[in-house]
């Protein structure tokens, strides 16, 4: 495994689509590995590819321990319940965050590493995180959709009043 560069705002790799996956080789498993590494090292919860340079769709995401690591190769969301206004960020835009309106609830369908066929469900900050990575793969960034983008400093004042 090998922690990779993450690419940052301002670079217009992030606002590419990204193309399905339809070699589920070593190749792959490389980069899900080390998105998984590259993601921890930075204590992120989620990671696209594109915030490594790669315009596929493969997503890891862990938010919690319990649940463990998620990997998602061409992941969309089948369905969605309820509404959550939570505040995000993104390891691709630091220093900024934003409050976006997602799903209380989401069912995401995929493909393991292996190409098998795959359901995750999740709610609350497992439902952002599934939203979020997915939107990357569009080439959407939560600060395209947010309502609010606040500045870490901005943030921090919002936190304490
Ligand atoms: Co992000």
């Amino acid at each position: 495994m090998a922690k990779r560069n993450i690419v940052k705002n301002g670079d217009e790799i992030l606002h590419k689509k990204c193309r399905d996956v339809t070699v589920f080789d070593d190749k792959l498993w490389t980069l899900l590995d080390d998105m998984y590494e590259t993601m921890k090292d930075a204590s992120g919860v989620g990671l696209a590819a594109p915030q490594v340079g790669i315009l596929r769709r493969v997503v890891v995401i862990e938010t919690d321990e319990n649940i463990g690591k998620i990997e998602l190769v061409n992941p969309t969301v089948v369905s969605m319940k309820g509404k959550q206004h939570e505040v995000e960020g993104c390891l691709s835009v630091p220093d900024l965050w934003g409050y976006v309106k997602r799903p209380a609830k989401v069912k995401v369908k995929a493909q393991d590493r292996y190409g098998n066929n795959i359901e995750v469900e999740g709610e609350k900050l497992l439902a952002i995180a599934l939203c979020h990575e997915i939107d990357h793969l569009s080439g959407v960034l939560f600060t395209d959709i947010a309502d609010e983008v606040m500045t870490t400093e901005e943030y921090d004042k919002r936190k304490k009043s």
